[in-house]
């Protein structure tokens, strides 16, 4: 079950008429040092978004298994794209950002990290020129789409995405949905305040501003992908959309353990936001078996 703190908000998004209106975002890209580094502080494995990037994570794992290259659009610090390549050796990355500042953070990571099956572009998502058609096995992104400005710039983005992926290539799409009212934005945003920089919750809160509806989601992907993906939400409020192909193959014992292993470094409170974010989107169509707890992958002999 959901944490009993967040029941008040989850009966108002069912029940409240929505009121929320659009606000793009202030900037374009995130190029603000201060920004840049409290939004990379935050995707460490003890920061406030790790239980959302283990859940990425394994599931764009599940999505991507067996493809040779896969773009990641809006890669930022490349923070949950690095967790996403270390569980990933035979797959290569490539990490598209327009941020330098962003793409210096993420170069600086890989290096510490010595990753080697990264490499970094900068480029418009809406506008990809440098990558030609049919390149990837697979695209995908996280928490990036609800930058671009407009409905039309986001249907600019889905139309490359399709150019850049081959015909069978895989798509996993994450982001923000827009919710009803502003007190929920605002309840989810200044959720973990305490533990984070004032600046990180602010950013927070104007990405659940400027997020695009499910409802916007729903139709472009219909219109541009067709049936080819499928797209799933968090239940009962859409505070996070998911447009994907179709699983492929079985994940190995090996990669199982090994987000085990990441779920085991989480703090119990982020371990909680975990079982949270699984039971929303499960509640919401979209099961993780990478994720699934041990006494389950027996019991249903995975
Ligand atoms: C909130 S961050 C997400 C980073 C990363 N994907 C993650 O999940 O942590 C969004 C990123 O999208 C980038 N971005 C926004 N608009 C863009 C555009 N039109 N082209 C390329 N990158 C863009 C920003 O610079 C920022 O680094």
């Amino acid at each position: 079950m959901p944490r009993f703190s967040m029941l008040p908000t989850l009966l108002r998004e069912i029940t409240v008429q929505r009121t929320l209106p659009r606000e793009p975002e202030p900037d374009l890209v995130m190029d603000d040092a201060e920004q840049v580094a409290a939004y990379t502080e935050a995707g460490r494995i003890d920061g406030v978004m790790a239980a959302a990037y283990l859940f990425q994570t394994a599931r764009i794992t599940q999505t991507i298994q067996g493809c040779g290259k896969v773009v990641d659009l809006g890669c930022g610090p490349a923070t949950q794209l690095t967790q996403i390549a270390q569980l990933n050796p035979d797959t290569h990355f490539l990490g598209v950002d327009l941020s330098a500042e962003m793409l210096d953070q993420a170069e600086q990571y890989v290096h510490k990290l010595g990753i080697n099956n990264i490499d970094f572009l900068q480029a418009d998502i809406t506008d990809i020129k440098q990558i030609e058609d049919n390149f990837a096995d697979a695209v995908i992104s996280t928490m990036a789409l609800h930058h671009l400005p407009s409905q039309q710039l986001l249907e600019q983005c889905f139309n490359e995405i399709k150019r850049i992926n081959k015909t069978n290539g895989a798509i996993y799409l994450v982001d923000f949905g827009r919710l009803k009212s502003l007190k929920s934005a605002i309840y989810f945003a200044y959720m973990n305040a305490r533990y984070q920089p004032h600046i990180f919750s602010l950013d927070y809160e104007r990405s659940l501003r400027a997020a695009f509806l499910k409802e916007d989601f729903e139709q472009l992907s219909e219109k541009i992908f067709g049936d080819k993906c499928l797209l799933y939400a968090t239940f009962p409020m859409p505070i996070l959309v998911v447009i994907k192909t179709p699983d492929r193959g079985k994940s190995s014992a090996n990669l199982q353990s090994r987000l085990r292993s990441l779920r085991s470094q989480l703090s119990s409170r982020y371990r909680a936001e975990l079982n949270d974010i699984r039971m929303l989107f499960k509640l919401g169509g979209l099961k993780t078996i990478l994720l699934a707890t041990i006494t389950n992958l027996v019991s249903k002999n995975i």
